[in-house]
């Protein structure tokens, strides 16, 4: 697929099935259409296309176009990934399956309740809180963040709430309270905030059955994540935190300076750290066996799983 006789880019029709849902007569069905797509044309663009000249019915949510709202998250051939970002013809494939994401009640067509993902992310704080009552209501001051510290947390820091992960995850599917990836890799963000003292009020949160310890570790989320961000990561270091608070250690962050905007200077913090899942044999072992578990029942999460298996292997 490149440049045709005209020079002009070259083009293919894509055949492209959608899972519709409408609400008022409860019907669901799968509708076909056909969009032709060339280099660059994302899943977004072909359904726009089609809202606009085949069938203004069809309904998406969408916003920014550049992967950066979170808006646009769909099931696309079982995969859980944003419509702007995906390009029809990357994915290889004569036919192209769109779905509303799995884990959220679906409104209509590819429109998905966000309020309970939204809410459990309300829960963990998501948040500066301070020790002091007066402060946390009325700030007044800046607080100092080194370099070194903001790279600690900066991975999470790029969490733009799409909700792939929490879709991804076999432990939501099955267990509709857990607070699920996105909500505890921001707890994680947040307790290791040098800036924030709510790490207990945070704790007291995600220690909890449908907390961080329903988790699996599938590494599902982190396969579907568009940002990097590895949540299945920070609920591990979520988890290490915990264990080391009921074992005693009284503060594991050294407490932040306190400076007035005119003092404070920023500093260049370069890319986010890779991902560091260490132990890697048992981690691939993990997940070979997880994916076959999983490959009747939900082979969306399988093929994930595979996919992230190929990247910490080939790096
Ligand atoms: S952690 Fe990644 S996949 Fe999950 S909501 Fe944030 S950006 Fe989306
Ligand atoms: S439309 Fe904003 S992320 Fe896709």
């Amino acid at each position: 697929m490149g440049i045709n006789a005209n020079g002009r880019p070259a083009t293919r029709v894509v055949k492209i099935r959608v899972r519709r849902y409408d609400p008022e007569t409860g019907r669901r069905w799968w509708q076909e259409y056909r969009v032709e797509a060339k280099k660059g044309t994302t899943v977004l663009d072909a359904l726009l296309k089609i809202k606009a000249e085949q069938d203004h019915t069809l309904a998406m949510r969408y916003s920014c176009r550049m992967g950066a709202c979170g808006s646009c998250g769909m099931l696309i051939n079982k995969m859980p990934r944003l419509a702007c970002e995906t390009q029809l013809l990357e994915l290889g494939t004569d036919t192209v399956t769109i779905e509303p994401l799995p884990n959220f009640p679906v409104l209509r067509d590819l429109i998905t309740d966000f309020g309970d993902f939204f809410k459990k992310h309300r829960d963990i704080m998501p948040y500066i809180v301070r020790e002091s009552k007066k402060e946390n209501e009325e700030p007044y001051r800046e607080y100092y963040m080194p370099p070194d510290e903001l790279n600690k947390i900066i991975r999470y820091s790029y969490c733009i709430m799409c909700g792939l992960c929490y879709a991804a995850c076999p432990v939501v599917a099955i267990d509709k309270k857990f607070l699920g990836p996105q909500a505890l890799g921001q707890a994680y963000r947040w307790v290791t905030d040098v800036r924030d003292e709510g790490l207990r009020l945070r704790l007291e949160k995600v220690d909890d059955k449908h907390g961080v310890w329903r988790c699996h570790f599938a590494g599902s989320c982190s396969a579907a994540c568009p940002k990097g961000v590895d949540p299945a990561q920070g609920i591990q270091l979520l988890r290490s935190k915990l264990v080391a608070l009921t074992a005693g250690a009284r503060r594991d962050k050294k407490p932040t300076h306190v400076a007035t905007p005119t003092t404070v200077r920023y500093v260049d913090v370069g890319d986010a750290p890779k991902p560091t899942v260490e132990d890697k044999s048992l981690l691939v072992k993990h997940l070979e066996e997880t994916a076959q578990e999983l490959e009747q029942d939900l082979p969306y999460v399988a093929q994930a799983l595979r996919d992230y298996l190929r990247t910490i292997t080939s790096s």
